[in-house]
Parts: C-alpha cells; sequence; structure tokens
C-alpha cells in the first residue's frame, strides 16, 4: 500500500509545511520513495520533486521546503510495479507535465492501456502502473476540455483498485480525487481541506472528516468540496463524522519508536476496547449464535488472534474456522452457505486479501460481521454489521496493541453468545478486566526480561516458537513479530507437533521459545521442553508465575501471572513483542518501519 495526501488552502497560506507533515503521517504506509507536486505561486506551473528513499532523506537533499504553495499532492511508495528508484516514484505525470497524479493501489490493465496510448503518440517515462492515469486523462482531456469528465472516462477504462489525487493546470485550483477499492478520506479544517490515504494524515488540523466511497469522484478547492458518485449517481453524499481519535495518540510522545509506545499503551487500548466493544457484541451475538457456520477470517496477526477465537470458542461449543484471508476462496469458498457467518478481522479494514474474502463471502449470500480498528475503512463500509474496536491508531508497522485489542473483542463477544444460551462467564470477563491493571503493573519485568534475552537472541538466525491449545496462537504471533521485525527465521509449530519433523533442526544454542500455559497441556509442553533441551535447544520460556517444573528446565524464563486459562494468553504475547522490538534495536534496525513491509497490505 501507499500514502497519498493533499491539501488546499482556504486562505492563501503556504501549505508545503503542512503537506510534508501530512506525508509524514502517513509513511507507515510505505517508505520506498516519496514525491510531491504542488503550484509554484511564481511559476503557475506544476513542480513535481521526488526521489527514492524516506521522506527525511528526501527533505535532507531537496530545497522544498524552501518552495511556496497554496495547493499540493504528494505519495509516499510502497513498491508493487517497478523498481524503487526516483523514476518510479510518484507524482507521475502526462507528457506535457500539465497533469500530475499520486495513486494507491494496482491497475491491473496497465500493459494495454499502455500500449494504447503509446500508438496514440503518448511518451511514458517509468516502468509503474500508475503511468497510465496520467495519459489517460490527457487523451481525454483533449475530447472534453473537462478534467471532471475526463477523470470519470478515465477511470471507467481502468481494472483494478485505486485512490487518486491529481493536480493539473487545466483547473490549478483544484485537487480532483477518486476512490475504488482503496482508501481516500477528506478532512475538513478550518483553513485548508485536506485530501489522505488515512485520518492520521491530517488528525492534528481537524477530527471532521468524510469517508470516500467506491465510486465517488469529485475535487476540492479553496472554497468547495464537491464529491459526486459515478458507479451509482443517486448515492447520497458520504456523512460528515468526528474521528473518534485525538493527535497524541498518533505521534511517538516520549517514546523512541511507535511500536514501543503502542505496546505501553496495551493497558489503555485493552480497557477502551472492553467498553467500546461490549455494547456492539450484543448486536451480533445472535448472528453468530444462529449462523449454521461461522468462518472467522484474517491475514498476518489478524489471523493468528482468529486462531485464538477458534481455539476459544471451541470449548464453548461455538463451531468456527479460522481461515487465512488469501486462501479463504481455495479452502472453503465452495462451502459458503447463505445462511454462514463471516466475522472478517482486520486492524487496518483494508487489507486486500480479507476484504476479496469478504466480496466472495457476499455472493455467496452470506453474512458479514467486521472486527476493525479503523472506522473509516473499506471492510467497515462492506459489512453488515461492523465492530469497531477502541485500541487507537497503530502507526507501527507491526501489530501490537491491536492484536490483543482483537483478542479481548473475542472474548466480550462469546459472553455475549454464552449469555444467549444462559451461560455463566462472567468469571472470565472479570479476569479480562483486570488484564489492562496487570499488564501495567508488570511491563517493566516485561521489558527488562526482553531486553536481557534480546541481548543473547540478536545474533541467531533461527528460532522456533511452540505452544498448545490457545499457547498456539500466541506462539505463531510472537514468531511473526520477531521475523517481521529483527530479520530472525522464527518458526512456530504445535508444540506437539514440532517433534514430527522440526525438531531435526535443533542443535547446540538453538532458540526455542515455549508457551507454558496453566492448563491441561502442562506436562506435555513439560515434555516438548524436555525433547528439545536434550539436543541442545536453548529453552526461553514463559511460565506461569511461581511454575518451578517449567523453570528448573528452562535456560530463560519470563514469568506470567496467573488469570483465567482462557484470558492469561493474551499476556503472554506482550514480553514477545517486546523481545522482538529489543531485539531489533540491538542489531540497529527500525522496528517503525521493517524492510519490504508496509502497514496494510492494500494489494493481492
Ligand atoms: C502484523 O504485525 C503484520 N503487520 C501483518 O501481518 C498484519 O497483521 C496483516 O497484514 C493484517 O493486517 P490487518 O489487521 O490490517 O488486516
Amino acid at each position: 500500500m501507499c500514502g497519498i495526501a493533499g491539501i488546499v488552502s482556504k486562505n492563501y497560506f503556504n501549505i508545503i509545511p503542512k503537506l510534508i507533515k501530512m506525508l509524514k503521517n502517513l509513511e507507515y504506509r510505505g517508505y520506498d520513495s516519496c514525491g510531491f507536486a504542488f503550484f509554484d505561486c511564481n511559476s503557475k506551473s506544476i513542480t513535481v520533486m521526488k526521489a527514492k528513499g524516506t521522506i527525511d532523506n528526501f527533505l535532507a537533499n531537496s530545497r522544498i521546503q524552501e518552495k511556496n504553495s497554496e495547493i499540493g499532492i504528494a505519495h509516499t511508495r510502497w513498491a508493487t510495479h517497478g523498481v524503487v528508484n526516483d523514476i518510479n516514484a510518484h507524482p507521475h505525470v502526462d507528457c506535457h507535465g500539465t497533469i500530475a497524479v499520486v495513486h494507491n493501489g494496482i491497475i491491473d490493465n496497465y500493459l494495454e492501456l499502455r500500449e494504447e496510448l503509446e500508438l496514440k503518440g503518448h511518451v511514458f517515462r517509468s516502468e509503474t502502473d500508475t503511468e497510465v492515469i496520467p495519459h489517460l486523462l490527457e487523451h481525454y482531456y483533449r475530447e472534453s476540455r473537462n478534467i471532471l469528465d475526463a477523470l470519470k472516462k478515465a477511470l471507467k477504462r481502468l481494472k483494478g483498485t485505486y485512490a487518486v489525487a491529481i493536480l493539473t493546470s487545466y483547473d490549478s485550483e483544484k485537487i480532483f480525487f477518486a476512490r475504488n477499492g482503496q482508501p481516500l478520506i477528506i478532512g475538513i479544517g478550518d483553513n485548508e481541506f485536506y485530501v489522505a490515504s488515512d485520518i492520521p494524515a491530517f488528525l492534528e488540523w481537524t477530527k471532521k472528516a468524510l469517508v470516500l466511497r467506491d465510486g465517488d469522484i469529485g475535487f476540492v478547492s479553496r472554497s468547495e468540496l464537491h464529491i459526486e458518485n459515478y458507479m451509482d449517481p443517486n448515492l447520497k453524499p458520504p456523512e460528515l463524522f468526528e474521528v473518534p481519535w485525538n493527535i497524541d495518540q498518533a505521534r511517538k510522545g516520549n517514546f523512541p519508536f511507535f511500536m514501543l509506545k503502542e505496546i505501553y499503551e496495551q493497558p489503555d487500548a485493552i480497557q477502551r476496547t472492553i467498553i467500546s466493544v461490549s455494547h456492539k457484541a450484543s448486536e451480533v451475538a445472535a448472528d453468530l449464535l444462529n449462523a449454521n457456520f461461522l468462518y472467522i477470517v484474517g491475514a498476518g496477526s489478524s489471523y493468528y488472534s482468529s486462531l485464538y477465537a477458534q481455539y476459544l470458542y471451541a470449548k464453548w461449543g461455538l463451531k468456527s474456522m479460522a481461515v487465512i484471508a488469501s486462501e479463504f476462496e481455495d479452502l472453503v469458498g465452495g462451502a459458503i452457505e447463505p445462511n454462514d457467518v463471516i466475522l472478517a478481522v482486520s486492524q487496518s479494514g483494508e487489507t486486500f486479501d480479507t476484504i476479496q474474502a469478504v466480496k466472495i463471502a457476499k455472493s455467496k449470500g452470506a453474512r458479514i460481521i467486521s472486527l476493525v480498528n479503523n472506522m473509516g475503512s473499506t471492510l467497515r463500509m462492506i459489512s453488515d454489521k461492523s465492530i469497531v474496536m477502541g485500541a487507537g491508531p497503530e502507526i507501527g508497522v507491526a501489530a501490537t496493541k491491536t492484536f490483543t485489542t482483537q483478542i479481548a473483542s473475542f472474548i466480550v463477544i462469546l459472553k455475549k453468545v454464552l449469555e444467549l444460551q444462559g451461560i455463566d462467564y462472567e468469571r472470565q470477563i472479570q479476569s479480562l478486566q483486570t488484564v489492562p491493571r496487570v499488564l501495567s503493573e508488570n511491563m517493566e519485568y516485561f521489558n527488562n526480561r526482553a531486553l536481557f534475552i534480546a541481548n543473547w537472541i540478536k545474533v541467531k538466525t533461527n528460532a522456533f516458537y511452540l505452544g498448545r491449545g490457545l499457547g498456539q496462537p500466541i506462539a505463531l504471533e510472537g514468531a511473526l513479530k520477531l521475523k517481521e521485525i529483527a530479520y530472525i527465521h522464527s518458526e512456530s509449530y504445535p508444540a506437539g507437533e514440532s517433534k514430527h519433523g522440526p525438531i531435526a533442526l535443533v542443535e547446540e544454542g538453538f532458540p526455542v521459545v515455549v508457551i507454558v500455559l496453566e492448563d491441561k497441556n502442562h506436562s506435555a509442553v513439560i515434555a516438548n521442553i524436555q525433547e528439545m533441551k536434550c539436543r541442545g535447544g536453548k529453552i526461553i520460556s514463559l511460565i506461569p508465575a511461581g511454575d518451578t517444573e517449567a523453570q528448573e528446565l528452562s535456560d530463560l524464563t519470563i514469568e506470567i501471572p496467573r488469570l483465567d486459562p482462557e484470558v492469561a494468553p493474551m499476556l503472554y504475547v506482550v514480553p514477545l513483542q517486546l523481545l522482538a522490538y529489543h531485539t531489533a534495536v540491538c542489531k540497529g534496525l527500525d522496528p517503525d518501519k521493517p524492510r519490504n513491509l508496509a502497514k496494510s497490505v492494500t494489494v493481492k
């Protein structure tokens, strides 16, 4: 995914500093390259400045901060088509540099469009799919002499997904925009209008926003906001909403990285989520209870939390299946029936794979319920019902607080489902309600132990993460964190499964992280530890506080407070988040901007 931004001043102010800040606030969406297009107040022509690398690198090597403009667009890229270089950075322009476009999404038919346009004499400079857009606009503008009409014609030629912001000399007072399948939000400020991929771009200046829908097209100018829908002309304009976040939540504050801040925010995030989810959970409980079958669908961390839900719900007779979003069609697509329910889990609400899975299920008549963190998200718009968590904006690429708030949400939802059956689940809920306090009380201990272990594991190239039952999704999530943030090849297996092959990899000093829960699997996990230990494995165990048996067998331990067995496992992920974070920092890596990744994967 990429981040696009645009700003137009209502009062003839220089917007360059704010445009730069908008883009910085979107950099978690991709940081391979960045670029700006604006109308230079002197030259009245479009100036494009762009380069490979992060925004900070760009600012250090360009003179954009000396420029003056009242209207501009910008882009921060996560490359999909075309290598990471200056030419492939956005914005892209038409043959004469009179139309500049920034784009998030993928144009599937760009090669045939490019060939058609080249035959018409258009000259392309980049390898990107995006560059067909300004050339199409140039072509259709010649016919209609109206940018909005040209844009509608151009968009109808595109196959794929897009969120675009456009600047053109033909109508230099306006930023044109359109979306289909990728997020685009309009911010309404006192002094400016904002166009952005996500709310943090303009949150420090306004909380008033409009979430565009597929087919929405329009423009903002100094004095006007125009929105129409070219797919459904009768569609009412989007409703203005108040963003429920404050700017401090989208800033690092005194923390060195967003990831550490968001790990430490988990007590508050979980507390807010328990409250915010409880009400909505009542509205979905009957859907889940009466479903022919419940599929819980997500990607990455959202799949692992979905797996936690499957283990948990099965304990209470609620049949469900956690499904990796990108495998949904092949694995279960053919089995979907009209009275099935899809619980789609996505913190961003923009993950392409999850949205595709939902669209497939919808086409077969299934009911869609989503659990999201981003209330302006596409997934929320296409769901029959949606639950918005209270985690607040998560800027770090690694999911941390949104993972634990997803688990908290599943526990609250389960309570509501069991209530309909007259089953008491109060003990577990009371245990969940102690989590914020227990986490706060243990965060420093977790942090110190994680830092100590990070200094040992940082030189390793491989690791196992093992767990059983509810410990398995936690082990999977812990392994993902170390992989994606510290670049250590860490694999997770069900502890019982590890002896069916993977144990062949274990040799002297091989790191084995084990989730030891206070449950019926305890003795089996102890046995698995012994199997690893006798082959030279270095045992790093997360154990119930005071578990001397596990402690004596392990080389390094982190003690986890004993809570209800259905709630306690969510505590275990926090030291694993901190372990990944400190290992990355010890290795001199940026935990907020891990290589090759972006916060939300909005492409195939
Ligand atoms: C998690 O740390 C990763 N950033 C990634 O696996 C993420 O969980 C996945 O892309 C799903 O994102 P979503 O929750 O926004 O759908």
